[in-house]
């Protein structure tokens, strides 16, 4: 299939990313934090697009995008308190609220289990996009275990020729996939690292939420393995990179370095938000140098750091 390559700064062309949608095909679309494929989530036929696009196993849960607070009945049930709290403090924007699914939500998006991923996403196109009352399940837009995309270009790059369209809307401003936070239980636990903290999510709701358990695969598609460029991804400290010269490798660093180095390398921002926002471009850049190795120094330890290490991690693990 030929992939239209739509604008978001188009009008008409908005009009017809909904008109794709409304007709069962999948449309990429940008969000905050990556660029996610959108297919029409009371749509079952629709939503099977997705997972045949991405090469994803049918048992791996999808997020549901919604515009407005209201529709969160439509798809979730028994909501606690907590969940709307959450709501007015950070939608829209990059937290995920795990609820129990609606009776009438269809399977295929949740992959059979009885919970729910819901979001609304803090970008001027998806809002419009939604504006109809539509729902959309979105996984970030890239092949199984690949890197998530960030620009249109990226998406274009690995699903060209697989959906029905791209909308072009500029960089995403994270870089990183939202916050997941599980309110179904107590006490309630982030299950993925994102933009938003778990200490901000406690602060928020004035209660305990614990942060997630390193690489725990409590669901499938938490999967240790995952945000992976083709160039085999390590992990090195400085002491590493200075002795590094002669290897054939790719290097993104995030120390100062002065001395000239043997080989292609990067240097990384020092601010958080902004190195999250470079973090999947720069694998995919490096991807692209033809090196052996791609090695990325380890950042700062510290809470703020935790979703860029935990993508580290993943890229690193080859299981
Ligand atoms: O920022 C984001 O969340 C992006 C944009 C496009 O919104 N979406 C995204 O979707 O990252 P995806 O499918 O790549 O990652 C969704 C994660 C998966 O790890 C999945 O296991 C988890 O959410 N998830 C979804 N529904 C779940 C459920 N019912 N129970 C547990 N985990 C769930
Ligand atoms: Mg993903």
């Amino acid at each position: 299939m030929k992939t239209q390559h739509l604008s978001a700064s188009n009008s008409k062309d908005i009009e017809q990313a909904k008109e794709i949608l409304a007709s069962g095909e999948l449309v990429a679309i940008p969000t905050e934090t990556v660029y996610g494929l959108a297919a029409d989530a009371s749509n079952p036929e629709a939503v099977k697009k997705i997972f045949a696009a991405k090469g994803r196993p049918a048992n791996h849960p999808l997020i549901v995008h919604i515009g407005s607070v209201e529709q969160l009945t439509d798809w979730a049930t028994d909501i606690p308190q907590e969940a709307y709290t959450i709501a007015s403090a950070y939608w829209p924007g990059p937290v995920t609220l795990l609820l129990n699914k609606a009776e009438q939500a269809t399977p295929v998006v949740t992959g059979g289990l009885d919970t729910i991923g819901i979001r609304m996403p803090a970008h001027d196109v998806f809002a419009s996009l939604l504006s109809s009352g539509m729902a959309v399940a979105a996984p970030s837009a890239n092949p199984y275990k690949k890197l998530s995309p960030t620009s249109a270009e990226h998406v274009m790059n690995s699903l060209g020729g697989k959906i029905a369209a791209v909308l072009e809307g500029g960089d995403c401003v994270h870089g990183l996939e939202s916050t997941i936070i599980d309110l179904t239980q107590k006490p309630f636990r982030v299950l993925r690292t994102g933009p938003v903290t778990a200490t901000q999510l406690a602060e928020t709701l004035g209660e305990e939420v614990l942060a997630p358990k390193a690489h725990a695969v409590a669901v499938p598609g938490n999967v240790t393995s995952h945000y992976q460029p083709n160039t085999k991804v390590r992990l090195v400290d400085l002491s590493d990179i200075e002795s590094a010269n002669g290897n054939n490798i790719a290097c993104l660093h995030y120390s100062a370095i002065e001395a000239s180095l043997g080989f292609k390398s990067k240097l990384m921002p020092q601010d958080v938000a902004q190195y999250s926002h470079d973090l999947y471009r720069a694998l995919d850049e490096a991807d692209k140098w033809g090196c052996d190795e791609i090695w990325v120094e380890r950042p700062p330890v510290s809470e703020e750091w935790f979703a860029v290490h935990d993508r580290l991690n993943r890229a690193q693990s080859k299981l």
